[in-house]
């Protein structure tokens, strides 16, 4: 970056040079610069339409054109001159330009702002990121569906409070995970359509008086609309602010997956291995093995929320049109998609590496008497009331817990001494698979099940 120098680019008015600290403090080049290719996108085909509108010769359209493409490769190569005096990615981009052609180069800003070229650049970034981070989505979720055919009948204990509740599957515990993602994707889309819109043509906040061409601009940009009110076009944030929130709901949800994968790591469940590649080691410890990856994510969260209430906070109280507080936008919004791109990509790498321990996952649920709600509806089949069912049953498990057996380990005479509505067909419903091959119906945890659903996932991703 070069020193302090006076802008050439509205210097018009000043008497003295801006405070060195006041230039420096006020730049954002220093991260803006990283929309330099949406900047160059919006340029030309500004550049484009104002030629259309006969603002622009179709010679000053092409020297323009061609001056921005050579600007591109310049910043690609390494080779660009970024200076804090000229303030943010705009004005330097704009400033070569005119090096490079002369005062053409000077006509480009005609019928524009930086206010509606910011907001442009923002949208224009941030839908190719969407795009990415969809993908990175889709890739996680296939993994998932993946991992659920695969283990469709594994058998494991499902949880209320922490508490052994009733078997489940596995595959259907990876397809509650696939549910959550599908919704973050579903948000994400309709987020894109807000995205979408240009505001473009807005100017400093109140149109222009040059003939501009907007449905040009934003067909040539490749929005689905443009933004109808010239002072909201300038000053609406809401696209990153519902960005940021539905980044926040998303690593929430991974951080809910990542505490399961912490708990399942650990020697005391013991239910899962991940490889080594996800983990690191304890430089005091010789035995540790650490789920940092997971724990990293459920980490994340803190940020991401931390982002939304940044920009949220930013937005309250802004008076219309466009003001400099706008400015703040973009660091938090920069992280909070870099930070969720990053957690889908650790977690898309990871979801189809992991390693179920398949028996003590089923010894896990056979300990906790998990089919104890199997053998009360067993009794209301037989015309038992359900609250005396239960009764019952409750009675039964004290004694198991008595004896340290399981229901499925009891006699037949030990288990009628509670009922004599209990007779042998009493096993078949005390087995794991009988309890999850019961729950057989759309949402239920039966592997014919998991694996419909896993083929409905299928045809929704495609
Ligand atoms: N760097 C500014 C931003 O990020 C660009 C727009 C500046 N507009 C202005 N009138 N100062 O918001």
């Amino acid at each position: 970056m070069s020193d302090n120098q006076q802008n050439q680019l509205w210097g018009g008015r000043f008497s003295e040079s801006t405070d060195a600290f006041v230039q420096a403090f006020t730049a954002s080049v220093g991260f803006d610069r990283r929309m330099y290719r949406q900047d160059i996108q919006g340029s030309q085909a500004h550049a484009t339409m104002l030629a259309e509108a006969g603002v622009l010769t179709g010679e000053e359209r092409d020297a323009i054109i061609q001056g921005l493409d050579e600007i591109r490769a310049e910043i690609e190569a390494g080779e660009f001159e970024w200076s804090v005096a000229l303030e943010d990615v705009h004005m330097n981009i704009e400033a070569r330009l005119t090096d490079k052609i002369g005062i053409t180069g000077k006509k480009l800003h005609t019928g524009r702002s930086r206010n509606d070229q910011v907001a442009t650049d923002i949208r224009l970034w941030l839908r190719d990121e969407i795009d990415l981070i969809d993908g990175e989505m889709e890739r996680l979720m296939t993994g998932l569906l993946d991992q659920a055919e695969r283990e469709a009948a594994t058998i494991m204990p499902g949880f209320t409070h922490l508490q052994t509740a009733q078997p489940v599957t596995f595959g259907h515990h990876l397809l509650a995970w696939f549910e959550m993602l599908k919704r973050d994707r579903e948000r994400l889309a309709d987020c894109r359509k807000r995205v979408n819109r240009m505001p473009l043509g807005a100017a400093a906040l109140a149109g222009t008086t040059y003939p501009i061409i907007r449905e040009r601009t934003r067909e040539l940009l490749g929005f689905d609309e443009v933004c109808e009110n010239s002072l909201d076009a300038v000053s609406d944030r809401d696209f990153a602010i519902e960005f940021c929130a539905l980044a926040a709901l998303c690593v929430t949800h991974l951080s809910r997956i990542s505490e399961e994968l912490v708990l399942w790591t650990s020697a005391q469940f013991n239910f899962i291995d991940l490889p080594d590649r996800f983990c690191t080691g304890s430089s005091i410890m010789p035995q540790k093995k650490n789920p940092d990856v997971p724990e990293l994510v459920r980490g994340k969260t803190g940020r991401l929320n931390g982002h939304l209430i940044a920009l949220l906070t930013l937005m309250k109280s802004q008076p219309l049109a466009y003001n400099k507080d706008n400015q703040e936008d973009k660091e938090p919004l920069f992280d909070a998609v870099d930070t969720l791109a990053g957690c889908l990509r650790a977690f898309a790498d990871m979801i189809p590496a992991i390693e179920p321990n398949r028996e003590v996952m089923r010894e896990a649920a056979r300990r906790g008497f998990a089919t104890a709600t199997d053998l009360a509806d067993y009794l209301v089949r037989k015309g038992v009331a359900f609250r005396d069912a239960h009764e019952i049953v409750g009675k039964a498990v004290a004694l198991g817990l008595e004896k340290k057996k399981d229901l499925s380990d009891m006699s037949l005479a030990e288990l009628r001494q509670f009922s004599d509505q209990i007779d042998d067909d009493v096993f078949e419903v005390l087995t794991l698979e009988g309890s999850v091959s019961a729950r057989d119906h759309i949402g239920g945890t039966a592997p014919d099940q998991v694996r419909a659903a896993v083929k409905r996932g299928r045809d929704a991703l495609r």
